[in-house]
């Protein structure tokens, strides 16, 4: 949560680029100016200085299965990853470092950082060994720059990549392991804040959860409000109230709030406070207004 220059608060629910941790963006501040006292920024610093950073079938014949673990447009995810007998390729973008995942699994992943570890410009690819022999493309019919092998082989540094997104990602990392006490512990604290909306969604008979309750996205929290009236003015009211980023996707249209690592469950408290509030005095609104009309 930030507290803007004109004293307004900000509680940034946005689907990505979206939050981050408070202490990340304290970091940054200061090392944008300072890198740990090497007397340089660190947009200024080489990048060699970088630390290192079940019902799904595939197609008779396909080579590979690609889903997206995470939907962060309707609010659904994938409880556990689908055995198929093809590699499976996972775009992981919107829940990759949420929570720990069955790596196992899968063959390749790769999740750009935006939402849950750092800023836009980085993308994260896991990539089995044995998927590199698996390349049909003999060296030169792919450009160097979108064949696997060759970051493989320039241990992902076979051009000048964007060191500041990388120093963010390699913040959040850190965050992860010491603020947050690894990833398990980080999983816990995201089923938690889900829960939080997800336990007012279903207790209210105002709210209505789009996605199915055994698909439900721990990281996207999609609901609409009973009509479009009351829709303009929940966000309306809830931007005047601090809260942004809450209309739900221009393709699926209703409320979405997004839980990403940087969101606390503060947040999600005070998310879900607001929420109460507005029910309830909608709903007596409306019980007025039906009322009203039964009069005339
Ligand atoms: C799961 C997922 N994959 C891919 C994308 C697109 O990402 P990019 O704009 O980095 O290509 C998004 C967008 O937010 C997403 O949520």
């Amino acid at each position: 949560m930030t507290v803007t220059d004109h004293g307004r608060e900000v509680l940034n629910f946005y689907a990505g680029p979206t939050a981050l941790p408070w202490t990340v963006r304290a970091q940054i501040s200061r090392d944008i100016v300072d890198f740990h006292g090497s007397g340089m920024g660190v947009m200024e610093i080489s990048h060699r200085y970088v630390p290192p950073a079940a019902a799904v079938r595939p197609r008779p014949g396909a080579r590979y299965l690609h889903l997206v673990t995470n939907n962060t447009v309707e609010g659904t995810q994938f409880r556990a990853l689908p055995r198929v007998g093809v590699p499976l390729v996972a775009d992981m973008s919107s829940d990759l470092m949420t929570d720990g995942f069955d790596a196992a699994g899968c063959d390749l992943a790769y999740a750009h950082a935006q939402k849950n570890i750092g800023i836009a410009g980085v993308t994260i690819v896991l990539i089995r060994k044995s998927m590199l022999g698996k390349i049909v493309a003999r060296p030169g019919e792919l450009p160097a720059i979108l064949d696997y092998r060759t970051h493989v082989s320039h241990r992902s540094n076979y051009h000048t990549p964007p060191t500041f997104a990388i120093y963010v990602t390699w913040l959040m990392l850190g965050w992860i392991e010491e603020e947050m006490g690894g990833l398990a512990a980080l999983g816990r604290v995201n089923r938690r804040k889900a829960a939080t909306l997800y336990d007012l969604l279903d207790a209210s008979p105002f709210y209505r959860g789009l996605a199915e309750r055994d698909s439900r996205s721990v990281t996207n929290v999609t609901f609409a409000l009973p009509t479009a009236r009351l829709h303009e003015q929940f966000l309306e009211e809830a931007g005047k109230a601090g809260f942004v980023g809450l209309a739900g996707h221009r393709s699926a249209g209703g409320c979405r709030a997004s839980l990403f690592n940087g969101v606390t469950q503060d947040m999600a408290d005070r998310l879900t406070g607001f929420m109460a509030a507005f029910e309830q005095r909608n709903q007596t609104r409306e019980h007025r207004d039906q009322e009203g009309s039964s009069d005339e």
